[in-house]
């Protein structure tokens, strides 16, 4: 089978792709990414030489691209997004531009192509917010209520995919998962960020009061819970994809952290809240788990000790990243290097 992987370069993208070449050898894996600051392809380093492997440099709002990505190809995975809430705040109209209008194009090219399958990668975050006594959690039949940019350009792209479906009978199914963590995440991203700023003896910026409270699911149980869904997810359908968290808050998780690395609580810097924050989100994912037989492996403590540990061993690979566009993005965000 020939799969096109939409956004492999990105954080959950390449952890994707890793993980498919390992787990099915025989398939051909095409990844179109436009690389953006998002985008490294050092992620994807130890098998850039496999035969099985190729890299398409372009973007998916370029229709003769995204049709020439799309020749011969079975099954569309699609992550390539613009994805971080702070800087749709700062700048909306690229999110419009990539996750509704470069959704809409591949969505055509799919049709076009007769594609078997086209999964759409979305997130928790299409649901809106949760008050933080709230008993209530969200599930696959959750009304949408975005209230970023950014989950308002996700909502967009998952709607379309659910017409695509129902008006010209697209094969699609559609994944919507909580907060993501692990190996080769970019650093403007909480955990992240918490364990690199320690790692250079920087202090870790927490929004507001930190009890913004978010599930956590570690990236590899989500490629395996993809890996589900294309294999026995039912046509039409959307999963709801979680961690085994139960309400953390932003604050615990950088106690965590500060535990793990040994270091103490004057480390944490409170910084100004990001405007409209969401409390809280918390996703119910008993569907994929009665349905596919999906839970995580691990839970949330060990898979964090594991992610620590990859930071600590690679540092090369975020030292890259953080001097390069980051460095200027940070300083705009947090005020200073
Ligand atoms: N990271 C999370 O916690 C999380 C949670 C829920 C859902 N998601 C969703 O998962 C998907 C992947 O997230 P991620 O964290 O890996 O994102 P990321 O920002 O790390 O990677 C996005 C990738 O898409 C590429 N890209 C951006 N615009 C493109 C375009 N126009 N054409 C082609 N490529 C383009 C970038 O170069 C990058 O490689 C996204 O759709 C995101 O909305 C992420």
């Amino acid at each position: 089978m020939k799969i096109l992987v939409t956004g492999g370069a990105g954080f959950i993208g390449s952890n994707f792709i890793l993980y498919w070449l390992k787990n099915h050898p025989q398939d051909l894996v095409i990844n179109l990414d436009k690389l953006t600051y998002a985008g490294n392809l050092e992620n994807l380093k130890d098998i850039k030489d496999n035969k099985n492997y190729s890299f398409m440099h372009g973007d998916i709002c370029d229709r003769e691209i995204v049709d020439k990505a799309m020749e011969g190809v079975g099954l569309v995975v699609h992550f390539a997004a613009e994805s971080h809430v702070d800087r749709s705040i700062m700048n909306p109209s690229e999110f419009v531009k990539t996750n509704v209008l470069g959704t809409q194009v591949l969505l055509d090219s799919a049709l076009k192509n007769k594609i078997k399958r086209f999964h759409h990668i979305s997130t928790d975050e299409v649901f809106g917010s949760l008050k933080l006594n709230d008993l209530s959690i969200f599930n696959e039949r959750t009304n949408y209520n975005p209230r970023s940019p950014y989950a308002a350009s996700k909502a967009g792209s998952d709607h379309l995919v659910k017409a695509y479906h129902v008006t010209y009978g697209l094969p699609v199914t559609i994944s919507n998962c909580s907060n993501n963590f692990g190996p080769y995440q970019f650093p403007e991203k909480f955990i992240p960020l918490a364990i690199t700023n320690l790692l250079e003896g920087k202090k870790v910026p927490v929004y507001g009061d930190g009890l913004y409270v978010r599930d956590w699911l570690y990236v590899e149980d989500h490629c395996r819970a993809i890996d589900l869904i294309l294999e026995k997810g039912t046509v039409g359908e959307t999963y709801c994809i979680g961690g085994l968290t139960q309400d953390i808050n932003n604050l615990e998780v950088v106690k965590k952290i500060l535990k793990i690395l040994g270091e103490g609580e004057e480390k944490i810097e409170y910084v100004k809240d990001r405007p409209g924050h969401d409390r809280r989100y918390a996703l119910d994912w008993s569907k994929i788990k009665d349905e596919l037989g999906w839970e995580p492996l691990y839970g949330f403590d060990e898979w964090l000790k594991k992610t620590v540990e990859w930071y600590k061993k690679n540092r090369q690979w975020w030292t890259n990243v953080k001097n390069g566009e980051y460095k200027t993005y940070y300083k705009k965000l947090y005020g200073r290097p």
